[in-house]
C-alpha cells in the first residue's frame, strides 16, 4: 500500500505521472512525495519531440530514442527530408512504438490542425543532430517542414545538439545562427572533439546518447522539477592529501552517493556543482564539475560556491588530517626503520559554513560506532538542517546501503536497505521536501 503526503510549495498532489520506479522507493509502507513531481523519473510520461536532421550522426539517435522509451517517455521522432538518407523510418517506430512523423501534409488533425500540434502538446524538443542547414533555417524563421514548424509553434524548451564537419561548425555563419538561438533562450550543446566520418580530427561530433540524455533531464527538471531555479551544490568522493609527490592520505569513498545525488538534483530542475575528491566516475551530464584533490582545496571550492547557493549536499569523505608536510622529493627507503608521518587537522568545511543561515546544509555522518548519537551531534555542532547516517563498515564495498535520515527537529527516518541508487533518491526527495517546506 503506497501512501502519499505532498511536500510542494503548492499542497496539491498530482498523479499524472506515476513511475514505476515508486514501487522500489517505499520505505515503512510510506512514500513522501512531491507534489505534481510523483516520480523522481522526470521522463516519465513526458512528451518529447526528437528532431533527427541529415547529419551522419544520425544513427546515434536509435539508441536515445530507445532509453527515452524505456524511462516511460512519449518520444516522437520526427526526420527530415535528409535524416532519411541516413536512418529509417521503422527503427525508430520500433524503438519508440509511434509512428515516425516526416510530412506535414500527412499529419491527423486531432482538435489541433495537425503541423502545430506536436510543438503544441511537446514537453521538450531534441534537435539531434542538428545540421547546420536545419540551423540556419531555424534561426531565420523558416518553416517549410514539420521539424521547424514544430519548433517555431513550440512553447516547450529547446534543445540542439550541432553536429557537422569542424570547418561548417566555426563557420561564422553557423556561429551566428547559434549565437541567434542562445539569445532566444535555446540550449544548444557544444559538438564533442574527436575523429569525425571524414578522416580527421576536430570540433564537431554529436555527443553521446546518455550524455544528450542527461540534457534533456535538466531541460525538463528546469521547466517542472522540484528545485528548478535553485542552486545546489553537492560534494563527492574523498580527499587526497599529499605525502610526497606519489604517494597520498585518502579513503575507500567511491564518489557514487554523490554523482547519484548530482544526476538527480539536476533532473529535479537544480543548477547543480558537484565538486568532486578524484574518482573513477563519469560525471554527470549538465552539471558543472569542479574536480579538486585535497581538503583545502575542497574547502574553497565550497565557500565559492555557496556563496549563491540554496542547498549545500556534503557527502564528500573529507579526510580530518593531512600530513603536516608534503615532501617534494619521493620518500626513500633507508635501513630497517619504519615512517612516522606526523598529521595536522584539516578544515570544517561545515564548521566554516556554521553562520550561513540562508544555506540548506546537508552532512553525511558515516560512522563505525554509536552512527545516530554521532550524526545527531555532528548536526547540531555543524547548524545543519539535515544528516543522512550511515553504516561505514556494513557500507564499504556493499553494492546495497542502509541510512537514516535525521532533521533538525529531532525527525528520525531508517531507510530499508537498498541499492546506492534508490537510497539516493529517497535522500535526495528528503532534501527536497525540507528545503521547500522551509522556503514556503
Ligand atoms: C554523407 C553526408 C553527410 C552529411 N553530414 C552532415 C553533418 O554531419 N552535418 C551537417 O550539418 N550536414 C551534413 N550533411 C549535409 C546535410 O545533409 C544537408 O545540408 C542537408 O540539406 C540537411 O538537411 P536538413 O537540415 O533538413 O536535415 C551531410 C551530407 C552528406 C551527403
Amino acid at each position: 500500500m503506497l501512501q502519499c503526503r505532498s511536500y510542494d510549495r503548492c499542497s496539491t498532489i498530482d498523479v499524472r505521472y506515476p513511475a514505476t520506479w515508486m514501487h522500489d522507493l517505499q520505505y515503512n509502507d510510506t512514500i513522501t512525495t512531491v507534489s505534481g513531481y510523483l516520480s523522481m523519473n522526470i521522463l516519465s510520461g513526458k512528451h518529447i519531440i526528437l528532431g533527427v536532421a541529415g547529419s551522419i550522426a544520425a544513427y546515434k539517435i536509435a539508441e536515445l530514442a530507445r532509453n527515452l522509451t524505456l524511462e516511460d517517455a512519449l518520444v516522437d521522432v520526427i526526420l527530415t527530408k535528409a535524416a532519411e538518407h541516413f536512418v529509417g523510418q521503422a527503427t525508430f517506430q520500433a524503438l519508440t512504438g509511434r509512428p515516425v512523423l516526416t510530412d506535414m501534409w500527412a499529419l491527423p488533425e486531432d482538435g489541433v490542425v495537425g503541423h502545430v500540434a506536436l510543438g503544441i502538446h511537446a514537453d521538450a524538443v531534441a534537435i539531434a543532430p542538428a545540421t547546420a542547414n536545419t540551423l540556419a533555417r531555424i534561426a531565420a524563421g523558416i518553416c517549410d517542414d514539420l521539424l521547424t514548424t514544430t519548433v517555431l509553434a513550440t512553447q516547450a524548451p529547446i534543445l540542439c545538439a550541432p553536429a557537422m564537419n569542424p570547418q561548417m561548425y566555426a563557420a561564422a555563419a553557423t556561429q551566428k545562427n547559434i549565437a541567434t538561438l542562445r539569445q532566444r533562450g535555446f540550449t544548444i550543446l557544444e559538438p564533442a572533439v574527436g575523429r569525425m566520418a571524414e578522416p580527421m580530427v576536430g570540433k564537431g561530433r554529436l555527443p553521446e546518447p546518455d550524455v544528450l540524455e542527461g540534457e534533456i533531464r535538466a531541460l525538463l527538471g528546469r521547466r517542472s522539477g522540484p528545485l528548478r531555479e535553485r542552486q545546489v551544490v553537492v560534494t563527492a568522493g574523498g580527499t587526497r592529501e599529499p605525502i610526497d609527490p606519489v604517494r597520498y592520505v585518502g579513503n575507500r569513498s567511491s564518489g557514487q552517493m554523490g554523482y547519484l545525488l548530482a544526476a538527480l538534483a539536476r533532473d529535479y530542475g537544480a543548477r547543480v556543482k558537484l565538486i568532486s575528491g578524484p574518482t573513477a566516475l563519469t560525471p554527470p551530464p549538465a552539471v558543472t564539475v569542479i574536480p579538486v584533490e585535497t581538503t583545502i582545496q575542497m574547502r574553497d571550492a565550497v565557500l565559492a560556491a555557496c556563496v549563491d547557493a540554496d542547498i549545500l549536499i556534503m557527502n564528500a569523505a573529507v579526510a580530518d588530517f593531512r600530513p603536516a608536510h608534503a615532501l617534494v622529493s619521493k620518500i626513500k627507503k633507508s635501513g630497517e626503520s619504519g615512517l612516522i608521518l606526523e598529521l595536522v587537522q584539516n578544515p570544517d568545511i561545515l564548521g566554516e559554513l556554521k553562520e550561513h543561515h540562508k544555506l540548506f546544509k546537508v552532512g553525511f555522518a558515516a560512522e563505525t560506532d554509536d552512527l545516530i548519537a554521532n550524526a545527531k551531534g555532528k548536526l547540531a555542532r555543524k547548524n545543519l538542517q539535515m544528516i543522512v547516517a550511515n553504516d561505514a563498515v556494513a557500507s564499504i564495498g556493499q553494492p546495497d546501503i542502509q541510512v537514516t535520515l535525521i532533521n533538525a527537529d529531532g525527525e528520525i527516518t531508517a531507510l530499508p536497505r537498498q541499492s546506492k541508487s534508490q537510497a539516493a533518491a529517497a535522500v535526495l526527495m528528503a532534501i527536497a521536501q525540507r528545503f521547500n517546506e522551509r522556503a514556503c
